[in-house]
């Protein structure tokens, strides 16, 4: 296995709001010093409790942040150093989001065809090579588990479960080697959510693809993850290197999480969306 995804030393701290003082120069430090890496084929889970600083390191990851301290290296390559305009296009197409909020991220007046059209238009102009967009659109959704119908059909016209499908289409367009998912299963219902991380699992088998998951449940981080980074106040206070050593960590921080997991176990979502997603899991 080689190393995909190394950041070292992230640090990243906003203008505090509020600030009573006219010209206020407070700064809240929200990724202190964060050190974590990525290997081929793996899933690493990134879990914190809400603003500890997930979102902002997956857009330090992806590209989309510069830290204000700090090192990221894709592939071997300084994502924030100095590129030719092939090589910063190249860089992009390494990592691919998929956002929690699947609603926001589609436009409502695009075709599912057209949505993940964008993406393949966007790799289209970085190589140079033509594509057949009709049937890579097809095949897509197929890989995602929907059928080849879908791609007339309109935001609102779809399931949570299915529109998130195909956003997960529109991240694999353009070929990436990782995926950032943040908080991508969060919004749908727990039986959903299986068939969300099942497709998931098989995709990475498939492709050969590395994710990077973030989330608050721990769950889905045991379900899917080879490995876990347990984030609070923007530090990393633990790692389990090994996802079926889940039960051995000790920072207190971690436990809560833990614990918190196994008190709230049995309460799940509606389970609704079952019936109408279950006839496209892949
Ligand atoms: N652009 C910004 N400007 C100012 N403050 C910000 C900005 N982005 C994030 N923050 C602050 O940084 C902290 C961490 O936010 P972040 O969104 O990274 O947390 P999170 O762990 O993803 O939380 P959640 O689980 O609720 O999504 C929060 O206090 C937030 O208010
Ligand atoms: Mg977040």
């Amino acid at each position: 296995m080689s190393t995909l995804l190394e950041a070292h030393n992230i640090r990243v701290s906003f203008k505090k709001e509020n600030q009573t003082r006219l010209f206020g120069k407070e700064r809240q430090q929200v990724l202190r010093g964060i050190s974590l890496h990525l290997e081929e084929g793996e899933c690493l889970g990134i879990i914190g409790e809400s603003g500890s600083g997930k979102s902002t390191l997956g857009r330090v990851l992806s590209g989309l942040l510069r830290p204000e301290e700090g090192t990221i290296t894709l592939d071997g390559q300084d994502l924030y150093g100095h590129h030719t305009r092939a090589e910063a296009r190249a860089l992009r197409h390494m990592l691919s989001v998929v956002f929690q909020d699947y609603t926001s991220s589609t436009n409502p007046r695009f075709r599912v065809s057209s949505i993940i059209g964008e993406s393949l238009r966007a790799l289209e102009h970085a190589t140079g090579e033509r594509i057949d967009r009709k049937r890579r659109v097809a095949e897509l959704l197929e890989q995602v588990g929907l059928p080849e119908s879908f791609a007339i059909r309109y935001p609102h016209e779809l399931s949570g479960g299915q529109l998130q499908r195909v956003c997960i289409a529109r991240a694999l367009a353009i070929r990436p080697r990782i995926i950032l998912l943040d908080e991508a299963i969060s919004s749908l219902d727990a039986s959903t959510q299986v068939q969300v991380m099942d497709l998931l699992a098989a995709l990475r088998r498939e492709l050969s693809l590395s994710y990077l998951f973030i989330t608050h449940d721990l769950t889905s981080i045991t379900y899917l993850c080879d490995r876990v980074v347990f984030m609070n106040q923007g530090e990393i206070v633990e790692q389990v290197d090994d996802i079926t050593k889940i039960a051995s960590i000790t920072s207190p921080y971690a436990r809560q999480l833990l614990e918190a997991v196994m008190g709230i176990g049995c309460e799940h979502g509606s389970g609704q969306e079952q019936a109408s997603d279950e006839a496209w899991v892949a």
